[in-house]
């Protein structure tokens, strides 16, 4: 939605994605250029390449406030936009409330008890994904239009297109005639917004957690004619019928569920997909598919950036996975710089 945000509002938040944007864009190329200058043979581990990096840059300005920068503005986005977000409330609450007639449907469960990994606190959110009822619009509308965007986020780099990233993703699956898409940990609608236009003919169901994710991706199908389904459930136990639809699209749920759950995760969109249907997934490339410095930024953002299990997720085999959830043809390639987005893609046999 268009906020309507403050002129002082929208000039802090914009400071901040100057910031990101400096630090993604110029700090962070200087450090990792100097990094491969100094270390021409680096060690083969992340506990070796930490404490490398560390070594040979702690002493050098880009790198030290990359690393600051990128971590004052993972916070500061909150303590200005959830303020930003309350002046704007009553536009805000307007734009979230949908006519229950509205095509689609947004299915919320009040007694759902998250799985506890869920409550590891995820980009330093205030409180969580839903840590705030106006998180929707806050996370998507203000952090991401002002800053992220611009700046870049985890592994989408300074200026790097996320939503273009996400219709590369789509483009890989394999068909254009699904029936039924499901999308697992749809968030705010962003990739929903993607499949819907790859997939036009399609019926779009999207499975998350969090509430206020949700109603937001509810308002996102009601302003744009759009009719889709919303569940709010585990991705993990979807209640979902059997075989009951023929795609199923992920973008970057795995590097935020323990590998157990990734596990529980692809059994379960397994048990929904239809023999013959599919399942293409885009996400953050393993640890050796990036050079060390870039595997040391990413290792960082576990510690630093509220993403606890970003560094399980970098070791983690997902096409070995995949296979072993029943998938079969599982394939795993990069479409970017950097491999980002990677690719996992497989069909349950017929
Ligand atoms: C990084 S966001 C990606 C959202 C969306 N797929 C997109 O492309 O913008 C990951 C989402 O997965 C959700 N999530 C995490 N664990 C989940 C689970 N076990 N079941 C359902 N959703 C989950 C989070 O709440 C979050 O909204």
């Amino acid at each position: 939605m268009d906020v309507p945000v403050a002129q002082r509002d929208r000039a802090g938040l914009e400071f901040l994605g100057s910031l990101q944007h400096h630090a993604g864009g110029v700090l962070q190329p200087a450090a990792g250029a100097r990094y491969a200058s100094l270390v021409p043979d680096p060690p083969p581990d992340i506990q070796g390449r930490r404490r490398s990096v560390a070594e040979s840059l702690g002493g050098y300005g880009p790198w030290l406030f990359d690393r600051l920068l990128t971590r004052y503005v993972a916070e500061e986005i909150y303590v200005r936009s959830i303020p930003a977000a309350e002046r704007a409330r009553p536009v805000i609450e307007d734009w979230l409330d949908v006519p229950d007639d509205a095509p689609g449907s947004l299915t919320l469960n009040s007694g759902l008890v998250p799985p506890a990994y869920y409550s590891a606190g995820f980009h330093l959110t205030t409180g969580g994904w839903d840590g705030h009822d106006l998180m929707g619009v806050v996370i998507s509308d203000l952090g991401y239009k002002y800053v992220l965007m611009p700046g870049g986020v985890g592994a989408v780099r300074a200026g790097e297109n996320l939503m273009d990233q996400r219709t590369q993703v789509a483009l890989e699956a394999p068909r254009r005639d699904y029936r039924r898409v499901l999308e697992a940990g749809c968030g705010n609608g962003r990739f929903a917004a993607v499949l819907s236009r790859e997939f036009p003919d399609a019926q779009y169901v999207g499975v998350e957690l969090s509430k206020t994710q949700l109603q937001y991706a509810r308002a996102r199908s009601a302003h744009e004619g759009l009719s889709w389904e919303l569940i709010q459930a585990a991705a993990e136990d979807t209640g979902l019928p059997d075989a009951s639809v023929d795609l199923v699209a992920i973008f970057t749920l795995f590097h935020e569920t323990p590998p157990k759950a990734t596990e529980a995760i692809l059994a379960e969109m397994f048990r929904v997909l239809e023999p013959g249907g599919d399942l293409v997934m885009g996400d953050i490339a393993p640890f050796e598919r990036n050079d060390a410095f870039r595997s040391v930024v990413l290792d960082w953002e576990t510690d630093h950036r509220g993403e606890p299990f970003m560094r399980s997720f970098l070791h983690t085999d997902l096409p070995g996975l995949v296979k072993q959830a029943g998938f079969g043809d599982v394939e795993a390639y990069g479409l970017g710089k950097g491999d980002y987005p990677w690719v996992v893609r497989a069909r349950k046999e017929a």
